[in-house]
């Protein structure tokens, strides 16, 4: 074990010649991360093997890269870093899990199977002394893990909020900026390759719930599950409530929020109105944007591209050259033991649009300043708690949207 730790050591502290990366994936990242990094000189990286999985598939770079056997990368000895851009999560947790037990290296970008198998992928690399990278699984461009691990390394950051999903973003500034109708704007975020390939993670706001998971780690030392957060997507979204959010000076944004009052931590992924002259109004098409708020720093905002294969492409080489000088990430607030408890037991103001009396509605909220009533379209703007909204049976009900105020903490 201790001879082991040492070789791991010596790969990274010592490394004078190239590393040598095996890559899984030549999908819209995998050839965004090949291209960036022929045009980055300060790297000392070349691919040595790139593992795919439909073999008769034309490939704009030689054929002897491409292999279908994940053994030709996990058991070669002189692939030090693997990095995984795939699109399948089992398969990449057992790539990823392969991997470290071999004690290479791992860069990815999968934030579902990140989210979904956080614990397992924080043992491995505890039991295996090696290092797991995923910046580029967040907000594709923007460095927040890092930040969050290095800058914010104190327990006086309050909330992390922002726009995790370019898709969406994409989408939602098309239908607000020109008019575009929402099926329109989802083919040609699919077609740029800002979309996941199955784009119900991003339209039910289950990509960017994946990204809050692992933000979660990094900002408040808490590690949850999937079904532990709520998530609302923007699938149901009508033009009255476009309408509405337009009458109010408003656009719909799909936000992921996570924040702490006291040592309480509570964290969702829903649509808001932000109000035009918000920093989160300057967030368009796929860029992604994120505010921070410290007890003393107050707001800082960062934005990017949050989508697309060079952008994301780079953040994963710079997860690789973070490698060569050491670079692990320490989960500084998990060791801290700072005692933070997550909960959904807050209330939140909401606007809620429906068909029919709305009854079963109304009953669930605890308050209701606004409820407006005409032909085709109902909608009231009251205050519910997150834990009865997260059971209500009406949230299935196609023809129910709803939209956090900005009135929210
Ligand atoms: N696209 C973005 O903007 C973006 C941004 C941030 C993070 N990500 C994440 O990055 C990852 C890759 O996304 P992508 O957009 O590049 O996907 P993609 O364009 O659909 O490409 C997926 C690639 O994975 C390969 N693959 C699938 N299953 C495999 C398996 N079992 N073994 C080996 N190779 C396999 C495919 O092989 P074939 O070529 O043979 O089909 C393809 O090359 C995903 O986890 C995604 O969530 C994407």
């Amino acid at each position: 074990m201790f001879l082991d730790t040492i070789q791991v050591n010596l790969i990274y502290s010592t490394m004078k010649r190239k590393i040598k990366l095996g890559v899984f994936g030549f999908g819209c990242v995998g050839q965004g991360l090949y291209s960036v990094l022929h045009q980055t000189k300060g790297i000392n990286a070349e691919i040595k093997k790139i593992c795919i999985k439909h073999p008769d598939k034309k490939r704009p770079i030689e054929a002897s890269f491409f292999t279908t056997n994940r053994d030709e990368i996990l058991n070669d000895p002189e692939i030090d870093v693997v990095v995984e851009l795939i699109d399948e999560v089992d398969a990449a947790f057992e790539i990823v899990s392969a991997a470290l037990k071999k004690r290479k290296a791992v860069v990815s970008a999968n934030k579902k199977m990140i989210a979904e198998n956080f614990s397992a992928l924080l043992q491995l690399q505890q039991q295996y002394e090696t290092p797991f990278l995923y910046e580029a699984s967040c907000c594709a461009s923007i460095p927040v893990i890092r930040n969050l691990e290095e800058y914010y390394d104190n327990d006086l950051l309050t909330s992390v909020e922002g726009i995790l999903n370019g898709s969406t973003n994409y989408i939602l500034t098309h239908i607000f900026d020109n008019n575009k109708a929402f099926d329109e704007a989802l083919k040609d975020a699919q077609r740029l390759g800002y979309a996941e390939s199955d784009p119900s993670l991003d339209i039910k706001a289950l990509d960017p719930k994946y990204k809050l998971l692992i933000i979660l780690v990094h900002a408040f030392g808490i590690i949850l599950k999937p079904d532990d957060i709520f998530n609302y997507g923007i699938q149901n979204l009508k033009d009255a409530d476009i309408r509405h959010a337009r009458e109010k000076n408003a656009r719909i944004k799909l936000i992921a929020k996570c924040s702490k009052i006291g040592n309480k931590v509570f964290a969702y992924c829903m649509p808001r109105f932000v109000p035009v002259s918000d920093t989160l109004n300057k967030v368009a098409y796929e860029y992604n944007g994120l505010l921070l708020e410290g007890a003393f720093s107050e707001h800082q905002f960062f934005m990017g591209k949050g989508a697309g294969g060079s952008a994301t492409g780079s953040a994963v080489l710079s997860d690789i050259s973070a490698l060569t000088y050491d670079y692990r990430y320490e989960y500084k607030k998990l060791n801290q033991q700072l005692n933070h408890s997550y909960t959904r037991d807050i209330e939140l103001e909401m606007y809620v649009s429906y068909n029919g009396s709305g009854k079963p509605i109304t009953d669930d909220f605890e308050s209701i300043s606004v409820k407006h009533e005409s032909p085709g379209f109902n909608y009231l703007i009251g205050k519910i708690n997150l834990l009865k909204l997260a059971k209500t049976k009406w949230l299935e009900d196609p023809m129910v949207s709803i939209v956090l105020t900005e009135n929210n903490i």
